[in-house]
C-alpha cells in the first residue's frame, strides 16, 4: 500500500504557456520547460500537472480542446512533448495531463460535423434540444461571464447544452462511441508515457443531461469502467479528479469495491481548501478541525490531493454566507479581487500582506495536513497578481525567472507576451524572481526547498492518518498528528499573532528522541513536552516516533 507514489507526490502545477519561452515568439513552450526541470527537480516536485496542452482556440486558457491527441503547436510538437517525458523521468518526475473531456471547443471537427449534418456520426456525441429548455438559465459554472446553459445553434437549428462558456459544448455520455473515444484518449497519452490524468469537471462529464431535468442521472459506473482500463494500459496511472460536490458525494467518486478504491484514485479537497483560507482569515483553526472531524472515511488506496491555490478563483461557495463574509473582508475587500459572487482572484503572497510569516505558516499548514499537496507554479517565490487582467488571469501572468527583461520568462518584445510580466509594486519581477531567491538561503524559495525535503522525511502524511490532537491550546493553535507504519509526526501551527504555548506532556509517553524537523525559528529543546512555545503565526513540525 505504502509505495503508492501519488501518495508521497509534490505534485507542481503549470501552464505551459506562461512558464519559459524558449524561442521568442512571447509564449512559453515545452523546450523552454524542458530547460526548467532541472529548477523543479531542485525544488523537490515529483510529479508535474500540465494545464491542457492541447490545440485549442483558447478562449478558456486550453479548456477548450479542439484536438485530443495533439499539442499546441504554439507549444511545440508531440516530439517535443516525448522528450519532455523522457527528460523529466530522467530527475524523476512524473507527468500527468489534463483530460478535459466533459466538453470541446466549438471549433473541434467533432463539433463542426455534428452541427453541420443531422447525419453525422458525430451528431449523438453532443447534447441536443429542439425546444428552448425550460432550465436554460440555471446551473451556470460562470456566472457574470455566462447567461444560460443552452445556446441555440443557428447550424443545427437545435439547442446544446455547455454546462460551461457557450464555447465548450459538452459531449454526450450516453453515447457509447464517446465513453470509447474518452478511454482512447487516454491509452494514446499513457502509450506516449503519461502518469496519468488530472481529470477535469468529473461530475460532469457523467451527467447524463437531459433538457428540463435539473437532477439528471450520473452514469458513475462510468468511472470504475474507465479506471479498469487506464489501469490494465498502465498499472500505477493514476486519476486526480476535480469533483467539487457536497460531502456526502466525494465517497463514490473515489468508488468502493471490496473496500478499495476502484475509480478514481485523489480528489481534490476543496472542502478542506475552503476551511483552511477561512481558518487562515479568522487566525483560528476551527475550520481545519471541524473539516479533519466530518471528512469521510476513504475506501483504500483512495487519496486528497491538498492545495492553497490553483489556476482558478479560491471557490467559496461551500462556506456560510457569513465566513465567505469574513474571508472577503480580509483577503478580497475590493470587489475586484472577487470573482463569480463566490471566489478570489489572488496570488496568496498578496492575499496575507506579503507576510513572510504568515506565508510560511500557510505552506507549512497546507503541506503537513493530509494527503499529496499540490502547488501552482509562482508560489513558491511568493508572486503576485495582476488584477488589471480579465477574470482568472489575473494569476496566470509569467513566471518570474530574473531580472532580465519580461522576467527572464521570453526575449519577445513586451507587447508581444501572451501575458503582461508583473513590473510594478511589491511583486514586480526586479523583487520576486527565481535567480535572488536561489542565491539567498534566506528566501522563501529556499524555504520551500527545505520544507518539502523535510516533507520527504515524513511519509506519514501523504501516506497516513492525519487527526487533530484535542489539547487545551490557545485560540489560534493547531495541533495535529499523522501516523503511518513508518512512525508518527506531531504539528503545532500557530495561526494567529500572539505567540503562546501548549502542554503537549500527555504525548510524551509516545516519544523517542523527539525533535524539531521544521520550524519557523530555533526554539527551545523539547524537553519532557510541557510547554512546547509558539510564535505568533509560528510553527513546529516535531518528529515524535519512528518505527523503522
Ligand atoms: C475547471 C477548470 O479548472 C477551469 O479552469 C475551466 O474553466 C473549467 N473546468 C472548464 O473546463
Ligand atoms: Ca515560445
Amino acid at each position: 500500500m505504502s509505495d503508492r507514489w501519488y501518495k508521497k507526490a509534490v505534485v507542481y502545477c503549470l501552464d505551459i504557456d506562461t512558464f519559459a519561452d524558449s524561442n521568442g515568439d512571447g509564449i512559453g513552450d515545452i523546450r523552454g520547460l524542458i530547460g526548467r526541470l532541472d529548477y523543479l527537480a531542485r525544488l523537490g516536485v515529483t510529479c508535474l500537472w500540465l494545464n491542457p496542452i492541447h490545440p485549442s482556440p483558447d478562449r478558456d486558457d486550453g479548456y477548450d480542446v479542439a484536438d485530443f491527441y495533439n499539442v499546441d503547436p504554439r507549444f511545440g510538437t508531440l516530439g517535443d512533448f516525448a522528450e519532455l517525458l523522457h527528460q523529466a523521468a530522467n530527475l524523476g518526475i512524473k507527468v500527468i495531463i489534463d483530460l478535459v473531456v466533459n466538453h470541446t471547443s466549438d471549433q473541434h471537427p467533432w463539433f463542426q460535423s455534428a452541427r453541420s449534418d443531422p447525419d453525422s456520426p458525430f451528431r449523438d456525441w453532443y447534447v441536443w434540444s429542439e425546444e428552448a429548455p425550460p432550465d436554460r438559465h440555471q446551473g451556470m459554472v460562470f456566472p457574470g461571464e455566462q447567461g444560460e446553459t443552452w445556446s441555440f445553434d443557428r447550424t443545427a437549428k437545435l439547442w446544446y447544452y455547455h454546462r460551461f462558456y457557450k464555447f465548450q459544448p459538452d459531449l454526450n455520455i450516453k453515447t457509447e462511441a464517446v465513453r470509447e473515444e474518452i478511454k482512447k484518449i487516454c491509452a494514446f497519452w499513457l502509450q506516449l508515457g503519461v502518469a496519468g490524468f488530472r481529470m477535469d469537471a468529473v461530475p460532469f462529464i457523467i451527467e447524463e443531461t437531459q433538457p428540463g431535468n435539473p437532477n439528471p442521472a450520473k452514469n458513475m459506473d462510468y468511472l470504475t469502467e474507465l479506471r479498469e482500463f487506464v489501469q490494465w494500459r498502465k498499472g500505477d496511472g493514476v486519476l486526480l479528479a476535480e469533483a467539487n460536490v457536497e460531502p456526502d458525494q466525494l465517497v463514490g467518486f473515489f468508488g468502493d469495491g471490496g473496500g478499495s478504491s476502484n475509480r478514481i484514485h485523489m480528489l481534490f479537497d476543496f472542502m478542506l481548501n475552503a476551511r483552511m483560507v477561512l481558518a487562515l482569515a479568522r487566525e483560528n483553526p476551527e475550520p481545519i478541525i471541524e473539516a479533519l472531524r466530518e471528512t469521510p472515511k476513504l475506501p483504500k488506496g483512495g487519496q486528497w490531493a491538498t492545495f492553497l491555490r490553483n489556476h482558478d478563483e479560491i471557490d467559496l461557495s461551500r462556506l456560510t454566507a457569513e465566513q465567505r463574509a469574513d474571508v472577503f473582508a480580509k483577503f478580497g475587500p475590493d470587489p475586484d479581487m472577487q470573482l463569480y459572487g463566490r471566489g478570489i482572484r489572488r496570488r496568496l503572497a498578496p492575499m496575507l500582506g506579503n507576510d513572510r510569516r504568515r506565508l510560511e505558516l500557510a505552506y507549512a499548514l497546507q503541506f503537513s495536513l493530509r494527503g499529496t499537496p499540490v502547488l501552482r507554479y509562482g508560489e513558491e517565490i511568493g508572486m503576485g497578481d495582476d488584477l488589471a487582467l480579465e477574470g482568472r488571469d489575473s494569476i496566470r501572468t509569467p513566471m518570474q525567472w530574473s531580472i532580465l527583461p519580461n522576467a527572464g520568462f521570453s526575449t519577445a518584445p513586451k507587447a508581444e507576451l501572451v501575458r503582461p510580466v508583473v513590473d510594478h509594486g511589491d511583486f514586480a519581477y526586479e523583487k520576486v524572481n527565481v535567480t535572488q531567491q536561489r542565491l539567498d538561503r534566506k528566501s522563501l524559495l529556499s524555504w520551500f526547498e527545505r520544507m518539502i525535503r523535510t516533507l520527504r522525511e515524513a511519509p506519514e502524511v501523504g501516506a497516513g492518518s492525519c487527526t487533530h490532537v484535542d489539547l487545551p491550546a490557545p485560540p489560534g493553535v493547531l495541533v495535529h498528528r499523522a501516523d503511518d507504519v513508518t512512525g508518527t509526526m506531531l504539528f503545532v501551527h500557530n495561526l494567529g499573532p500572539e505567540a503562546g504555548s501548549v502542554d503537549l506532556s500527555s504525548l510524551y509517553p509516545e516519544a523517542e528522541a523527539p525533535n524539531d524537523v521544521l520550524a519557523d525559528r530555533e526554539y527551545p529543546d523539547l524537553g519532557k513536552f510541557r510547554e512546547i512555545d509558539v510564535a505568533g503565526y509560528g510553527y513546529r513540525w516535531i518528529r515524535l516516533r519512528r518505527y523503522s
